[in-house]
């Protein structure tokens, strides 16, 4: 005899959502979205100045590394089986200048890294490198800057397809023009043409927001900002104009687009992946990691969980693949998951 209280009736739901939940094997199977190590991107800082590999303090765990640390830790990120490495420079103070010329020179530090790099791994990894002036002038900004302080566009994309081919020649599978230049796709992928590397891929930063979550980065090129960026990185409230930047971007010949930072511009992100036919990339920038790590440490979120469901977010979005500083410990979490847990 069924009891009244166990009847269906109207008042009883239906559909029943919840079925899909009840197992962490159910949960496995019908999750719409999943994390690879191979959509991760490990970003990485190289100073040539440096006896041993120097913490940055704002971003627990990072460091800038010496050219040796520098290629133990690609090998374990690549070990791991994070798909890219994204490398930066960080110039002695000393060699910075008013044009950034040390990112040009074959033999400064980016360039020497990015030799080494490609040396010891070959194709096993992709190999990005970081293409703007910023860490390399003095006045700290993303360009060469005019008579009257401002940065001059123009005269910046000469800097730019200079870097793009010193960058490629060096070993670069992947340069990623950051400035926010108008223009700066073309001239980069003109410029690879034009010195016989067709083959390397750029990978834009299309929407690219002034923010204050890129803080940390700062200590962590030794960057020499004085101001802000306002005038070519973009202003947070706008959504449209990312779309703007990312027609510009295809029409010139991007190959990946880039939407940073990610978990503020989660509606840019969708925006960009539901419009864009090449991968789209996003950006889980310094001042995110930051964030994670800060509130872990205070035992205030659950690090581990927090790192895999904001990487979860952003793939959710639309990026098909992340630069994240967590890459390598999110590949081993991933690895290691049974990706129902029970809780
Ligand atoms: C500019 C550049 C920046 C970042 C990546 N490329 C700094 C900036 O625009 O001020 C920030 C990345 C991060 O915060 O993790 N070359």
């Amino acid at each position: 005899m069924t009891s009244p209280a166990r009847r269906s009736g109207p008042s009883r739901p239906y559909e029943r959502p919840r079925r899909l939940r009840t197992t962490p094997a159910v949960r496995r199977l019908v999750a719409e979205t999943r994390v690879h190590p191979a959509d991760l991107v490990l970003p990485v800082f190289v100073r040539d100045d440096l006896d041993a590999p120097r913490p940055v303090s704002s971003m627990p765990g990072v460091v800038q590394h010496t050219p040796d640390s520098l290629l133990r830790a690609a090998e374990e990120a690549v070990g791991a089986g994070v798909g890219g490495i994204m490398v930066f420079g960080v110039p002695a103070e000393e060699v910075k200048d008013a044009t950034g010329s040390c990112g040009t020179d074959p033999d400064g530090v980016l360039n020497r890294a990015l030799r080494s790099l490609r040396s010891a791994l070959g194709d096993r990894t992709v190999l990005m490198s970081d293409l703007c002036l910023d860490e390399f002038t003095d006045h700290g900004h993303c360009g060469v800057l005019d008579a009257r302080g401002r940065v001059d566009n123009d005269a910046t994309l000469e800097r730019y397809a200079d870097m793009a081919v010193q960058q490629a020649r060096a070993g670069a599978h992947v340069v990623a023009p950051s400035g926010m230049m108008d223009g700066q796709v073309r001239v980069v992928r003109e410029a690879l043409d034009a010195a016989g590397h067709e083959d390397v891929a750029v990978l834009a930063y299309t929407a690219k927001y002034a923010s204050a979550a890129y803080g940390p980065f700062r200590e962590a090129v030794g960057s020499s900002l004085r101001g802000d960026r306002a005038t070519y990185q973009q202003d947070p409230p706008n959504r449209t104009e990312s779309l703007r930047e990312l027609r510009l971007d295809l029409a010139e010949g991007a190959d990946m687009v880039m939407v940073k930072p990610a978990l503020p511009y989660l509606d840019v992100l969708s925006d960009v992946a539901a419009t864009a036919d090449v991968p789209v990339a996003a950006y889980q920038v310094s001042g995110e990691y930051a964030m994670i790590e800060a509130a872990a440490a205070r035992g205030w979120i659950d690090r581990d969980r927090m790192v895999l469901e904001t990487l979860t977010s952003i793939r959710r979005a639309g990026a098909s693949l992340v630069l994240t500083y967590h890459a390598v410990d999110a590949a081993r979490l991933l690895q290691g998951a049974d990706h129902g847990r029970d809780d």
